[in-house]
């Protein structure tokens, strides 16, 4: 692949959009690229995902505005529809997925960090969706993601006024978990992606089903999905492991993933 680079390093996998001349803006290109990466990803062994941009500036500066300055309305239809079923495949990966955001996520860069389940930056990381200034609506799913992440006023506001936001303000209204420095980044973001990955990878996927699934039901609905998901950990070898171990006292576990 030219666009999109995987590495792993034990159980934990990293994806690098890796276009830096272009602030690792998405064109149709590294969208297919993403999607094929994720999709040749062995959940089998990778228990915890880092979504990351090549470079020190930027993680991703959008969607490519050269690519969409020329689209019609149906083919800016077809544009946003290749965008949101690769960020929803990323949303619903059956592992975790860590955004570690490196610099500008203007955009579709926001809107694919906000397509993972955690989001940790860089302190000069930038923040926004300036496409009403473009002219154009977001379309990789902001205007949905954004205001489940930070409450619909919040959102609306940084929408419609098209305001990009510090690493700090990102902070402070919770669309990022933590900032790190530059080079703190990368090791922050393994340390939490290794910590996830020596859970019970069974009942990790499960809590990620049972949040995201939850969170489109209602309360009563909700907590069916949860009994359903916690009962399907039971008998596993992973839950006899897990509780083995307390019993008897001892430190280490070994998970299998059934
Ligand atoms: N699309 C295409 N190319 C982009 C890009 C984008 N979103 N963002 C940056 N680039 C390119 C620039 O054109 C430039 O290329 P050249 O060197 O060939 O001219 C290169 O990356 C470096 O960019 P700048 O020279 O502009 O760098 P800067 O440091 O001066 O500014 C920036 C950085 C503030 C991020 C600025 O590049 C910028 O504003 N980028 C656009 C951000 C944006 O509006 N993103 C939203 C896109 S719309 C969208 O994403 C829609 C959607 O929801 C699906």
């Amino acid at each position: 692949m030219g666009f999109v680079r995987f590495d792993t390093e034990g159980a934990v996998g990293i994806v690098t959009i890796d276009r830096p001349k272009a602030l690792n803006a998405l064109n149709s290109e590294v969208l297919a690229e993403l999607d094929a990466c994720f999709d040749s990803i062995d959940t089998n062994t990778i228990r915890a995902v880092i979504l990351t941009g090549e470079g020190d500036k930027s993680f991703v500066a959008g969607a490519d505005i050269g690519e969409m300055s020329k689209l019609s309305p149906a083919e800016g239809e077809a544009f946003g529809k290749k965008g949101n079923d690769v960020f929803r495949k990323i949303e619903t990966f059956p592992v975790p997925v860590i955004a570690a955001v490196n610099g500008f996520a203007l955009g579709g860069g926001c809107e694919i960090a906000m397509s993972c389940d955690i989001r940790i930056c860089s302190d000069n990381a930038m923040f926004g969706q300036p496409e009403v200034g473009l002219g154009i609506t977001p379309g990789f799913g902001g205007t949905q993601r954004l205001a489940r992440i930070v409450g619909v006023g919040m959102a609306k506001q940084l929408i419609y006024t098209a305001r990009n936001i510090k690493a700090d303000e990102a902070f402070r209204i919770g669309l990022v978990n933590a900032v790190y420095s530059p080079e703190e980044l990368m090791p922050a973001a393994k340390k939490m992606a290794a910590t996830i990955a020596q859970n019970a990878p069974i009942a990790v996927r499960a809590c990620k089903k049972a949040i995201n699934e939850g969170l489109d039901a209602k309360m009563d609905d909700a907590i069916v999905i949860e009994e359903k998901l916690f009962g399907s950990c039971f008998e596993t070898h992973d839950q006899i492991e897990g509780m083995n171990a307390f019993l008897e006292k001892r430190k280490e576990k070994n998970f299998t993933n059934s």
